[in-house]
């Protein structure tokens, strides 16, 4: 039975829907190369009665769409098997219990799978209005980006004025989302990257300090601009490389988050002298792997703190090009070639 969702929007409206209709979708041939990724067919997500399904207009490149195609990402436990990790459309259909949303309201989200397809399934809860000024390709690069820098600077990194924050790969999405969300308050925010125009960016963006990690060595300017202090907040994505000089610049008291392993998980032997005595905390996470509870909550959180910045300028996703779904693979190869500053964004519906 194949469904026309313009035509029955209004009759799936407020059912409990199971769909066994296929739709398309971004899908990996075998785990490998950016290759592997073709445009075929996969069953639509059921609705359950307190979920809405998105038509989804754009979706975004993320670092670990390029581990799962890999194979090396496990999907978590019910979870698409689909790949990507944030969406924004417009409201297709909801299940009984939906209560905040409408057929045709335009909203985005984090997901944990199943964002590169034609439709997506999401509790209510974790939908967050458009702002009005954004397009769906900019609103699509919102989610993952600035809930990742959102928790790991307010939640974990216990963010507060006057503080001296260090943000790695600054020119990242998630670094992009990170020097602004730092630059909403009076405080003192470096970044580092890996050329001109990428520290150039950061600088746009708010960073006071911005850092060529390949020509410096990032602890001795950090402690240079800081007057020996050293960064109250590490954002850190490279992991192992980077340990040595995050611990000789973090400052008394710092809380160090590691999001991502760019440089290695483990590296030559680290002395724990400086964690003791400086009373460092050194934070690892991961947003996806979080229960559903736990990502409303950060949902909620920043759509009340932020969203409206969104509508005033103060906040802006930085989209460095946009890709038609059909190739993805193009986008996957950009991003793991590390050229891209901000996001990618997979067009899907026209
Ligand atoms: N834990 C979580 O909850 C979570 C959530 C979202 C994202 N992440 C992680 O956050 C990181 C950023 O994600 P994204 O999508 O924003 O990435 P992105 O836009 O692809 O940017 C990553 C940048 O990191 C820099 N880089 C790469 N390898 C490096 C290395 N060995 N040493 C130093 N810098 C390196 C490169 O910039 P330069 O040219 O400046 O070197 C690269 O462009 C990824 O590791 C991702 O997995 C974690």
């Amino acid at each position: 039975m194949a469904i026309n969702f313009a035509k029955n929007r209004n009759a799936n409206f407020g059912k409990q829907y199971f769909c066994e209709e296929a739709m398309k979708a971004v899908l990996v041939k075998e785990p490998g190369g950016p290759e592997q990724l073709y445009l075929g067919e996969t069953p639509m997500p059921e609705l359950n009665e307190n979920e809405i399904r998105v038509k989804v207009h754009a979706s975004a490149i993320n670092r670990a769409d390029t581990l799962q195609r890999r194979g090396h990402y496990p999907v978590p436990a019910g979870s698409s098997s689909v790949i990507g990790l944030e969406m924004a459309g417009e409201v297709e259909a909801a299940g009984e219990q939906v209560k905040k949303w409408k057929a045709g309201d335009r909203v985005f989200a984090l997901l944990s799978g199943g964002g590169y397809a034609e439709y997506a399934v999401i509790h209510e809860d974790m939908a967050m209005p458009i702002p009005p000024n954004l397009g769906f390709e900019e609103a699509a690069g919102v989610a993952e980006a600035y809930l990742t820098a959102f928790q790991a600077l307010v939640w974990l990194g216990e963010f507060a004025e006057k503080q001296n924050v260090l943000i790695h790969a600054g020119a990242s999405g998630v670094g992009t989302a990170a020097i602004q969300l730092a630059n909403l308050s009076e405080c003192m925010i470096m970044a580092t990257a890996g050329s001109e125009a990428k520290l150039q960016t950061c600088r746009d963006l708010g960073a006071d300090l911005a850092i060529n990690y390949k020509e410096n060595d990032f602890s001795e300017k950090v402690l240079e601009a800081t007057s020996g202090k050293g960064a109250d907040i590490i954002i850190d994505f490279v992991g192992a490389s980077y340990l040595t000089q995050n611990l000789k610049c973090i400052a008394l008291d710092g809380r160090q988050v590691i999001l991502g392993l760019l440089g290695g998980a483990s590296g030559k032997e680290i002395s724990l002298g400086a964690v003791l005595t400086k009373r460092v905390k050194i934070i690892g996470s991961t947003l996806r792997s979080r229960d559903l509870e736990y990502k409303i909550r950060l949902t909620q959180e920043f759509s009340k703190a932020c969203l409206e910045k969104f509508e005033t300028g103060q906040l802006k996703v930085v989209i460095d090009r946009i890709i038609p779904w059909e190739k993805a693979s193009e986008a996957h190869q950009y991003m793991e070639s590390n050229q891209n500053t901000g996001k990618i964004i997979l067009k899907i519906h026209p």
